[in-house]
């Protein structure tokens, strides 16, 4: 698959390889008995797949979803839960990007309920000049600028999650694209 028009790569593959080592070696180093990835699907699933196989110690991934974010209202819900519990477990909330915050803060909130010891956020990407909501990622591979970024997980329109490197595109090129058009229409990445 092609990258979108007027595209500019901001981390290649490598340079994404080299981040996700460095997060989990980190995670690791912080969370010497064991850790629970907690991801967000389905954006993170790419780089938490990636970043499980850099944590050495005792590790369970597990997954969550939460419906569409509709900008400027803030609302979110979780619409596929944990498998598991998570009262008493060190858990990482593994992140794509955080932009606004308020998507995390708000999973903060829902899973701090449930009694983890120990609760934290690992994410990819900060796009801190965004934030609406504090948040403070423990862990974070690159900080990004404004540009919407796709690939590796993030999408536009349920695409460009499958390129194993990151670009940044203005929105008008992406909407420009045919597929985004069919995508929108028909439901299908
Ligand atoms: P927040 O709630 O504003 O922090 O947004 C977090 C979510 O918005 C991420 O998990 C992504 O799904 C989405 N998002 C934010 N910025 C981008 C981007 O540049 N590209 C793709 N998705 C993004």
């Amino acid at each position: 698959m092609t990258a979108p028009g007027r595209a500019r790569e901001l981390f290649s593959a490598v340079e994404l390889a080299g981040a996700v080592r460095r997060l989990g070696a980190a995670v690791s180093a912080a969370y010497p008995d064991g850790v629970v990835l907690a991801a967000v699907l389905a954006g993170s699933v790419w780089f938490a797949a990636d970043l499980v196989r850099c944590v050495n110690v005792p590790c369970r991934i597990d997954f969550l979803a939460i419906s569409p974010y509709t900008p400027g209202t803030g609302r979110v819900a979780i619409v596929k839960d944990l498998d598991h519990d998570i009262d008493g477990a060190d858990v990482v909330l593994v992140e794509d990007i955080v932009d606004t915050g308020l998507t995390v803060s708000y999973l903060l909130g829902e899973l701090g309920r449930r009694g983890p010891r120990r609760l934290d956020v690992c994410t990819l990407l900060d796009r801190r000049t965004r934030r609406i909501v504090p948040v403070e990622p423990a862990f974070v591979g690159f900080e990004v600028p404004e540009d919407f970024v796709v690939g590796y997980g993030l999408d536009y329109a349920g695409r460009y999650r499958n390129l194993d490197h990151l670009f940044t595109a203005d929105l008008a090129a992406l909407g420009e694209d045919p597929l985004c058009h069919a995508a929108q229409l028909y439901g299908t990445p």
